[in-house]
Order: C-alpha cells, then structure tokens, then sequence
C-alpha cells in the first residue's frame, strides 16, 4: 500500500493484526455517518453465529427457501436440460445445493464457488459422499470479482445458483453488476436461479434481524470482538446497543450498533470518537418484489423466465434464463 494511503499508525500490534481489515475498518468508522463493512461479519464466530440465525424460528429465509427447493422438485427438473453443471455463487454449506442436484434429471457436474476456503472443501467432500458419481470442481474465489470456470465445465449447459438471498446484501446498482458479471461468466444458453427474499410487513422482518434469543445481536457485536482482535481496537463491545430497523423508502432492513453513551475507541492507534445515540451502519439487507426483482435482472441482460414463491409469500426463487 502506498505510504500516504495507510490510514493506521505504524507500530507494534499484535499477531492476530490484518492491515486489510484494519484499514477497511478506518475508511468506513471515519466517515461522517460510521459504517462498517457487512463481509467482516464472517469470521469464524461469524460464520458460527450465523448458522444459528439460520436455524431461529424469527428467521425464515433458509428454511423456507429449502423448503421450496424440496418442493419444486419437479418443477425445476422439467426447465433445466439434463447434463446441467450447477455453479453455485457461495456455497460454504452444501445442503440447499443438494436439494437442486437431486432434483434435476441428469446433473454432470456441480462448480461450488466460496472465498472461504476451508468451509468450501468441506461442503464440496460432504457433496462428494452424498453423489459419488458428480464430478464436483470447487473454486476458492472472491466471486464478485471476474473469473474464468475450470476447464472442465466450459461450453457445458450452465446452471448458476445463488441461494439465500445474499443479493439482498448488495446495492440494487452492485446486484446488476453482479448478475451481468454472472451472465459474461455462464455464457449464452445458460440459466440463473437466485433465492431472494421478498418485500413484506416489517412486524415479520423486525424480529428475524432482531430474535428474542439475542443471536443476531452476538453476530452484530461479533464486528466489534473481530475489530478488536484484528485492527488492534479496544471496542468496550457491550457498549453498544444491536438494532434491526426498516427504511421503507429503500426496502430493506439495516442492522446498526448504536453507541450507548459518549465514548472514544482505539483502532490501529487511531481515535474514534462516538456520541451517545450514535450509530455505526454495519449492513442492508434489501427485500425485492417480484416485478422489482425481475426488472433488475432483465436490465443486467437476464431473461427472467420463471417465478416461484412459497404459500406465504416470504421468499422467491427467480429462474433466468439468456433467451438463446
Ligand atoms: C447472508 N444474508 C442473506 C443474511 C440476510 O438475511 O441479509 C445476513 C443476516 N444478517 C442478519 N441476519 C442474517
């Protein structure tokens, strides 16, 4: 990095210290209005508490979402052309990709794609065991990034699959570019299924980001824990207040740390100053009507071919397609 650009104070910190965390976490807790950046979230407590959140009965997306996948089946296996490669876009857990493979009439080969190296050869071994006989090409990778897939799959049929939402985790603006990136990757001929978490009364939204258990709560504060081992911080983490909230006008749910009295922290030597009330921005997560959904994926040059949506109207699962 460029001399002027560091934003932390050379010196001793200790073993656990991530120059790149550290300064990712300055850029944003220096800002006007504070923030931090979601994807530090997934540490290994992260990805821990996160897996909890996915089993609370406030957060519905997972289980209805796999729940649909049982469902639809046959459904899927009808518009998807036997000898499909599945791609999937983050798959540290295989469980959902799963359920696709199974349901398709002749799958060849499955692409699991995840920068977290460590879950992904563990979900693709898992994979392994439960189809022996799919040829399984994992790809260690930041995929919001360009990359080329392994030799193996090219000028194959392609079935792109992003499951859980995390599009919803994207700027709309960022979500085209991601799925106009995906379709320069996939190629002509190929389709898309995104799982994507619908539009709905904040009194259902409120408590899934927010559980009565206080999990999401632990996985918010976890950033601060993260900080302070990684960007040499000296956080006083309970001092900061978990809130989910709903901004109607941009449809989605923002979690926030609201500061719960006048305080400085220390990052990477660096003094953060933060008022009583005051809040650090840690994520969005937008929710998408049907119609909102398909306009941005056609204007990423997606074809949007096929919709379904669970009996309550929570979740939608967006079959693309190229038009070819
Ligand atoms: C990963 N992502 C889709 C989750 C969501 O629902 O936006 C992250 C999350 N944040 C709090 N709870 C779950």
């Amino acid at each position: 990095m460029p001399e002027g650009t560091r934003l932390f104070a050379r010196g001793r910190h200790p073993a656990d210290f991530r120059p790149d965390v550290a300064t990712e976490a300055l850029e944003g807790l220096t800002k006007p209005r504070k923030t931090l950046p979601a994807k530090l979230f997934y540490d290994d407590e992260g990805c821990r508490l996160f897996g909890r959140i996915t089993a609370l009965p406030e957060y519905y997306p997972t289980r209805t979402e796999t729940a649909m996948l049982r469902d639809l089946g046959p459904d899927v296996g009808r518009v998807v052309p036997d000898g499909a490669v599945v791609v999937e876009y983050g798959a540290g857990d295989e469980t959902k990709a799963a359920l696709l493979l199974a349901a398709l009439a002749a799958p060849s080969a499955y692409v699991p794609i995840d920068i977290a190296e460590g879950a992904l050869s563990a979900a693709a071994d898992r994979l392994r065991a439960l189809m022996p006989t799919l040829g399984v090409f994992p790809l260690a990778l930041d995929f919001l990034k360009p990359f080329s897939l392994p030799i193996a799959v090219r000028g194959r049929r392609l079935l792109g699959y992003f499951s859980g939402s995390t599009i919803g985790n994207l700027e709309p603006a960022s979500a085209v570019q991601f799925m106009r990136h995906a379709l320069a990757t996939l190629g002509p001929g190929s389709q898309f299924l995104i799982g994507v978490d619908m539009r709905k009364s904040p009194i259902v939204l409120i408590p899934a980001y927010n559980d009565g258990r206080g999990v999401t709560a632990a996985f918010n504060r976890n950033l601060l824990v993260r900080l302070n081992r990684e960007a040499a911080a000296d956080f006083d983490v309970d001092a900061f207040e978990h809130a989910a909230i709903w901004n109607d006008a941009e449809s989605r749910i923002e979690m926030h740390l609201i500061s719960r009295r006048d305080q400085v922290a220390s990052v990477a030597g660096r003094r953060i100053q933060f008022n009583a009330g005051e809040t650090i921005h840690t994520e969005n997560s937008y929710k998408h009507t049907i119609d909102g959904f398909r306009a941005m994926a056609a204007s990423a040059g997606w074809r949007p071919a096929k919709v379904w949506t669970d009996p309550d109207d929570l979740f939608s699962l967006h079959l693309l397609d190229t038009g070819a």
